[in-house]
């Protein structure tokens, strides 16, 4: 009988060899390496499975179960309502709202006479009972529980059989058959495969809290983003109240879908039309100010970029960029150096308003115009709204979508749109399209190339 073979398994970050090291050569902690036996395939056996034809696979009796949880921010990103039996990871920053959110989630189900369970491994029981008070939710029906044995939440769940039941947070349970700490990849990978097999053979629909960790996200929940059904993420910056809600992953519903709130003394409150409360603040008639339109997930999304473009100085210019690539900004510099203005020896500054990311190429021509405007000192008429793509050569793309991006510029009142040309077709009476194909028709529109004086 072949004998098992001995591998070294780094606690902290799941990494394996053949050979014991001091060091992880993948991670590069210290003293990590734990000698275990390798796992093998399971032996071909007469009841694993067979190939059958696409056609003749039994479908599920009726499909999945979905509940909506009555945040219909909430229900949105998760692809309208949490699924029976689905793992959700919610990540997110420490403080953000994780909690929060998942708190009032559960409420409403406990206030429609469904059974639901927070398990808390930061708090205590007595914390999460006033932290739900401050919130509104008195006399709750919710079950807490406060736990950091995975085995001792799985017991309870196969006993209660509630229909949701949040885990938070991953990093503070753990399994105590696996040797290495709390929070580490190791455990927060198993604790997560655990809830897993436990809400597939429950039904019980699973969320697990996970924190971000800046500074080593070694432990962070991205380990676990393959694993799970859905992964939500709960964004904001320090200097705004909004906090955004966006589906990563998700098994059963789209991604990208959005969910919009804002912090308040009570909790969190839903902001239904986004694109309004993110043009709440806007300083009209400034230079290097931009509305721009981008697609998250089905649901078009007005926001304003802003850019500032320094004086020339002596140091090396940077770029340094809020809520958008700068990778990107680094690109658009370029188009727009080659279109004829003067940018490589300028400071660039760009920011997404509101603590929003605008990942998507739409918004290319919006952070041009913006980073044009703040070098020519031209602002832009406030009703205008600028989208499209911008390839390497200056040339204007088409983006998804246009028709649903040119509705939202209407209802938000703004009047003419600079857009790629192939947009016309889709353009809503009462807004004036000003179609381009490259980005010299554009820098042409603001007034032409030719640089103030410095
Ligand atoms: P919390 O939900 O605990 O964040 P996380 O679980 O992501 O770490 O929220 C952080 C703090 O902010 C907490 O003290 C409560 C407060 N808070 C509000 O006052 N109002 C709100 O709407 C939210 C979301 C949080
Ligand atoms: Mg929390």
């Amino acid at each position: 009988m072949a004998r098992a073979k001995v591998v070294w398994r780094c606690a902290s970050c799941g990494h394996s060899q053949s050979k014991w090291a001091g060091r992880c050569p993948q991670c590069g902690e210290w003293n990590s390496l734990e000698e275990g036996a390798e796992q093998v395939a399971a032996p071909p056996s007469a009841t694993r499975s067979a190939p059958v034809a696409l056609s003749d696979v039994p479908l599920e009796s009726g499909g999945e179960v979905r509940m909506r949880t009555g945040i219909q921010e909430l229900d949105t990103p998760l692809g309208g309502g949490v699924v029976a039996g689905s793992l959700v990871l919610l990540g997110g920053d420490p403080g953000i709202g994780k909690s929060t959110l998942l708190l009032m989630a559960l409420d409403r189900f406990a206030r429609r006479g469904l059974p639901a369970l927070y398990v808390t491994g930061e708090e205590s029981a007595a914390q999460v009972r006033l932290r739900a008070e401050r919130l509104g939710m008195i006399g709750s029906s919710m079950l807490v529980l406060a736990e950091t044995d995975f085995e001792a939440v799985d017991a309870v769940v196969r006993a209660q059989r509630p229909v949701v039941a949040v885990v938070d947070s991953v990093q503070t349970l753990s399994l105590p058959g696996v040797g290495s700490a709390p929070g580490s990849v190791a455990q927060v990978r198993e604790v997560a495969h655990r809830a897993m097999l436990l809400a597939k053979s429950t039904g019980t629909a699973i969320f697990l809290v996970g924190h971000i960790n800046k500074s080593g996200e070694i432990a962070g929940p991205k380990v676990l983003e393959h694993l799970v059904d859905a992964v939500l993420n709960f964004e904001g910056d320090g200097s705004s109240t909004l906090r955004i809600l966006r589906a990563g992953k998700n098994r059963f519903g789209a991604s990208g879908e959005l969910g919009v709130f804002e912090m308040g003394d009570t909790g969190l409150i839903e902001v239904p039309d986004a694109s309004a409360r993110l043009l709440q603040e806007r300083v009209k008639g400034a230079a290097g100010t931009v509305v721009v339109a981008a697609m998250e997930g089905t649901r078009p999304l007005l926001a304003e970029v802003q850019a500032l473009v320094g004086r020339p100085g002596p140091q090396t210019p940077g770029r340094t960029c809020v809520g958008v690539d700068r990778q990107r900004v680094i690109m658009l510099a370029a188009v727009l150096e080659k279109a004829g203005l003067t940018l490589y020896d300028r400071d660039i500054f760009v920011n997404a308003v509101g603590g929003v990311r605008l990942d998507e190429p739409s918004a290319d021509l919006g952070i041009a115009v913006a980073i044009a405007s703040s070098l020519l000192d031209r602002p832009l008429p406030p009703d205008l709204l600028v989208f499209g793509e911008l390839g390497l050569v200056g040339e204007v793309r088409g983006v998804s979508r246009p028709e649903a991006r040119l509705r939202e510029a209407a209802r938000h009142g703004f009047t003419r749109v600079i857009a790629p040309h192939s947009a016309g077709r889709a353009c809503p009476p009462g807004l004036e399209l000003i179609g381009v194909h490259s980005i010299g028709e554009v820098i042409a529109h603001l007034g032409g190339p030719e640089q103030r004086r410095r």
